[in-house]
């Protein structure tokens, strides 16, 4: 099979890597790619605004599946122009992309499908969001609509922090479009994990379940960011939980797309908070996570390829996936600045000299005097598997550690320790 990989990240990087050692793959193509991936396959100049363009060309080079990364393409709507011209593609329709894009949409679904999820309002009118405000207990949660980067939502200790954020999202329009609508919704204390599964439009297999940490400094201090780092390992969730999760979470979800005639033939990644009352959704993605993907497919066991190739064409027949049941720990290096104003064209160090058993997967990185430079804040996520998860760590810190990182940060902490659900909310 020739496959394109759409993207420039560490996850397609991982993606690639894994689909490299498919018994399936005749050549592997990524657009646009990057330094990191074109090790592994032939990097395509394509312009992802410009779908048909893409289109044409993988007609032009026999493509026989197109695997989607980021979710912008899918909102415009990728599936649907390749659809017409019968080329296969693994990611929803505009539609499904839906689920992602726009949080107010997904939230009726939830609501209309009986999914478990915070309670929540919606505001078009930033004086009516102020107002309810003033009756609201904190802590609560705002969301804008639309995509922002993960810059849309903000949980608000203070009533103030919640009209500050109404004030930013929908009167002086910070994040444009995305936050002309917003959710107000009810804190959900709990432990945050996030769970994959592939649909093919009437069945899904599950793929697992990773956590990732979301701030940008130790001790989730700071800011936002993708992603700093991401584990997964076997007892992450018991199995009562797991099904408990596709029970109440991915069968209704798929039930409601086939209801609303969304042919979703993709990966679907629930943020999900395990809370007293049971696992709940915080939100969906409509792709692979950056960087729970580049724990979770070195845990899998089996060759992707024909699992992403049957959810193409709607004809999945496994129920789940084997998982290795070593741990597996990611941890994420970034621009110093990230996710502020960072500069770009900064070496990687050579990771020559780094054990074989370290991947090591790029994101938006170029060559330039034959050095891996820069070109977005997280460069470079450092992933190692060991028998528990702190042998794992001590692997994956000892490779980063060995290097020198000028220009470079890292978390310190990823897969330290597991804060449980009640000391976390206190
Ligand atoms: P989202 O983009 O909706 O996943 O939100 C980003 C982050 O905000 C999540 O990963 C959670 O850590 C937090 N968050 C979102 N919604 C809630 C909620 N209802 N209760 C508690 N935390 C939330
Ligand atoms: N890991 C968060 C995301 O991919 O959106």
């Amino acid at each position: 099979m020739n496959v394109l990989i759409i993207g420039q990240g560490a996850r397609e990087h991982a993606l690639g890597w894994k689909i490299k050692q498919s018994r399936h793959l005749t050549k592997l193509y990524f657009a646009p790619g990057n330094s990191g991936t074109a090790l592994l396959g032939e990097n395509v100049k394509l312009d992802l605004k410009d779908i048909a363009q893409m289109a044409d060309w993988a007609l032009a080079h026999q493509i026989d599946l197109t695997i989607v990364g980021p979710e912008d393409p899918l909102l415009d709507g990728i599936q649907n122009v390749f659809g017409e011209k019968g080329l296969l593609l693994f990611g929803p329709s505009r539609q499904g992309a839906l689920l992602e894009a726009s949080k107010v949409w997904s939230k009726d679904f939830l609501r209309k499908y009986k999914i478990p999820t915070a309670y929540a309002q919606s505001f078009v009118s930033p004086k009516e969001a102020k107002n309810y405000i003033q009756h609201l207990e904190p802590p609560f949660v705002v969301k804008a609509d639309g995509l922002a980067q993960g810059k849309g939502v903000v949980v608000c200790k203070k009533r103030e922090e919640g009209e500050q954020a109404v004030q930013k999202f929908m009167v002086e329009k910070k994040l444009g479009q995305a936050g002309e609508k917003i959710l107000i919704e009810e804190f959900l204390p709990g432990e945050e994990i996030s769970v994959f599964a592939l649909l093919d439009g009437q069945r899904f297999c599950y793929l697992g379940e990773a956590r990732d940490y979301k701030r940008a400094h130790d001790g989730d201090e700071g800011p936002n960011t993708g992603g700093m780092g991401s584990i997964s390992f076997s007892s992450l969730l018991d199995e009562k939980r797991r099904e408990e999760i596709k029970e109440k979470i991915l069968t209704p979800t798929l039930k409601g797309l086939v209801s609303e005639k969304i042919d979703y033939r993709g990966v679907l990644y629930a943020g999900i908070m395990l809370t007293y009352e049971g696992p709940k959704v915080l939100e969906f993605n409509v792709r692979f996570g950056d960087p729970e993907t580049q724990v979770l497919l070195p845990r899998m066991q089996e060759d992707l390829l024909p699992l992403l190739l049957h959810a193409a064409k709607g004809n999945l027949t496994e129920k789940k996936v084997e998982l290795r049941l070593e741990a597996f720990v990611a941890v994420v290096v970034a621009a110093n600045g990230y996710p502020g104003t960072y500069e770009k064209g900064f070496p990687l160090p050579d990771l020559e000299k780094w054990p074989l058993e370290i991947l090591r997967f790029h994101a938006n990185t170029f060559l330039g005097d034959g050095k891996h430079l820069n070109e977005g804040g997280r460069t470079l996520t450092v992933v190692a598997s060991g028998n528990s998860l702190e042998d794992a760590r001590k692997k994956v810190y000892q490779a980063i550690e060995s290097s020198s990182w000028d220009h470079y940060f890292y978390r310190k902490d990823i897969g330290a320790k597991l804060v449980p659900m009640k000391a976390r909310n206190e």
